[in-house]
């Protein structure tokens, strides 16, 4: 099988509006602005912090050491029509640190949601993590996370019956789907 880490760089996957690729350290700002629009029952260590922590100089760095690093294997979404970055989406290791099986990540900018986007984007993802021998994704969700659950539905992720209880920032469901 060959793994993807080794060829992030030149990773670019197309639907039929946008381009997934790897980030550019000057859309920094677009991934922190995704951290500033989280929803308040996002855990604490996903959101700005008290001091403004990421800043967008963190966000910066991170996106440098990706580059060296081929690591994580989540793509930057460049809408083809006007050239601009909406989000993210790919793989990143599984809640048990497994790398086999990896679960699959995704998020929008708020201005953009709802227009099909996170679908065509995980669906080329999906594509790619077939076409490269994985057998199985696996995806967590908080349980009141109705878009993203969305998402999962139409893509085929069925519920496995695991469950992270977490009575203040909701329940984690653990979903997968077989390739
Ligand atoms: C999840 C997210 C990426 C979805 O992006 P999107 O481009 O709006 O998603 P899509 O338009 O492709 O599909 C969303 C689907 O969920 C449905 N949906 C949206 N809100 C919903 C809700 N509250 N309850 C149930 N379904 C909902 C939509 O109707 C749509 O389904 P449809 O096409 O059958 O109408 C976006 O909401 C986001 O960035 N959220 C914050 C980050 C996040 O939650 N990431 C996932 C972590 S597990």
């Amino acid at each position: 099988m060959e793994h993807p880490t080794a060829r992030v760089r030149e990773i670019v996957l197309e639907t039929d509006r946008l381009l997934l690729r790897p980030w550019q350290v000057s859309e920094a700002a677009v991934q922190r602005e995704m951290w500033t629009e989280r929803d308040p029952r996002v855990p604490p260590h996903r959101r700005i912090d008290a001091e403004g922590h990421p800043t967008l100089e963190d966000v910066e760095d991170w996106i440098r050491s990706w580059s060296q690093s081929g690591s994580p294997r989540v793509l930057a979404a460049e809408r083809k029509a006007s050239g601009d970055v909406i989000g993210y989406c790919g793989l990143i290791p599984n809640t048990d640190g497994s790398d086999d099986e990896p679960e699959l990540a995704f998020e929008l900018l708020r201005r953009v949601w709802g227009q099909g986007y996170a679908t065509e984007a995980a669906r080329a993802v999906l594509g790619w993590a077939q076409a490269s021998g994985y057998r199985r994704l696996w995806a967590t969700v908080r349980d009141w996370n109705g878009a993203s659950r969305g998402v999962l539905a139409k893509l085929g992720f069925v519920e496995t019956g695991r469950v992270d209880p977490d009575e203040v920032h909701g329940d984690s469901l653990f979903l997968a789907r077989d390739l």
